[in-house]
């Protein structure tokens, strides 16, 4: 898959990211929408971006003329007739993906690799409408792609072994970061990350603590860059609820993954965060900054109860199999940024440690989201 010629579908937020991660990897890339405003916003985007690197000497203007020149930018399906992978971005319907890998099928040479960006579709559903369909897979990208190293590669129930193979290959020669996951809902990095928001937004709710001192205990006492509302804030409400939603309902409304009316109403009140100008933080007054209570042993508590749900969680895929704990460690580290891998990180604060702060949640709520796993409670049993 040396310098095959790279299909993108859909030129919006992921598409533009991934047609230029491919092109700056030496690849002639097929940028494809049916808007042409879309279009022409992707090729101003990119001509900005690499004149910004041109700029700050990190690229020479004839290698940004280089990069450039490899992407045409087409509403017309036709031209990746030659493409040996398309990856295609456009929106999240599985109806509509549907539509186009049937069509796609019609175009491109039989030895083509057909891939979906998807966060939140079946791999196996998508592929299931092609007559080939040992040839579709997962290759997830985070946003902003250029930047974000993290890329989940999810071969389908049907998906041939060297397709993963040469995708894996692939993905390492664009300088990114592959890791291998079942087809299950929320891949890795949205399954394991959801406690980071629902545990926050839910001890919010039982009126522990307020959104600033949550981020305060997330930031200062854990070392996580961002704190779960100004990440939400970022991610936007309406974003982040539909991801929630999506793995909850997919999981057979398994209660772990239960979504927040807060965040609801959130979204609901057009409240979407940083794009709107306000979340839960107000962005167009800085004299309404909410200053977080600097109490230790509180945000400890705060800490400790979001930080275990998480490790409970990367226990659970690894129990059932979604992806190796170097690949659960790597995509919580270079997808999300987490400071340090969940496993490691647990094994600091002490497995032990976390299993009874799980152990008392579960027993005083009774709730089956408390739940601990069973190979963490191995784990520490194994170390009696
Ligand atoms: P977007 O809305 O920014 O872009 C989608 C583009 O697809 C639009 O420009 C639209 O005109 C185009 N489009 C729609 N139907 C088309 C068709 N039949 N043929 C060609 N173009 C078509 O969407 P975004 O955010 O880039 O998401 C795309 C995919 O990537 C979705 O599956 C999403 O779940 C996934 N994804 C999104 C992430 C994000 O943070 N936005 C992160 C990772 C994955």
């Amino acid at each position: 898959m040396d310098k095959i010629k790279v299909g993108v579908i859909g030129a919006g937020t992921m598409g533009a990211g991934i047609a230029q991660v491919a092109a700056q990897s030496g690849h002639e890339v097929y940028l494809i929408d049916l808007n042409n405003e879309v279009l022409d916003k992707a090729k101003i985007s990119h001509e900005k971006i690499f004149l910004r690197l041109v700029e700050k000497q990190k690229i020479t203007l004839q290698e940004s003329d280089n990069i450039l020149k490899k992407i045409t930018y087409s509403s017309d399906y036709s031209i990746l007739k030659d493409a040996g992978i398309v990856i295609e971005a456009i929106v999240e319907r599985l109806d509509v993906k549907h539509k186009v890998f049937a069509s796609l099928e019609t175009i491109v040479s039989d030895d083509c690799v057909l891939a979906s960006n998807t966060s939140s579709l079946s791999i196996a559903s998508i592929g299931s409408v092609l007559k080939k369909s040992s040839r579709s897979l997962g290759i997830h990208f985070f946003n902003p792609a250029p930047l974000m190293a993290l890329v989940e590669v999810v071969p389908g129930i049907q998906t041939e072994e060297n397709i993963v193979d040469q995708v894996m290959t692939l993905i390492k020669s664009w300088s990114k970061v592959p890791v291998l996951v079942k087809d299950t809902p929320g891949f890795i990095v949205n399954r394991v990350a959801r406690p980071f928001y629902g545990e926050a937004l839910r001890i919010y709710e039982e009126g522990i603590a307020d959104f600033a001192t949550i981020d305060w205990a997330m930031t200062e006492i854990g070392g996580f860059k961002m704190g779960p509302f100004t990440l939400m804030d970022y991610i936007g409400n309406d974003v982040n609820y539909a991801v929630t939603e999506t793995v909850f309902t997919s999981f057979y409304y398994d209660p772990r993954f239960k979504p927040s009316f807060t965040q609801k109403r959130h979204a609901e009140a057009g409240f979407l965060g940083r794009k709107s100008g306000r979340g839960y933080y107000d962005y167009s007054d800085s004299s309404k900054d909410l200053k977080p209570l600097v109490d230790y042993q509180l945000g400890e508590t705060i800490f400790m109860r979001i930080f275990c749900m998480l490790v409970n969680e990367a226990y659970d895929a690894l129990f059932m199999n979604v992806a190796s704990l170097s690949d659960i460690e790597l995509a919580m580290t270079k997808g999300v940024n987490y400071p340090k891998g969940l496993f490691e990180w647990s094994k600091e604060i002490g497995l032990r440690r976390i299993l009874s702060v799980l152990e008392d949640l579960f027993d005083e709520y009774g709730e089956d989201r408390y739940r601990p796993n069973p190979l963490l409670k191995r784990n520490v049993l194994n170390k009696l």
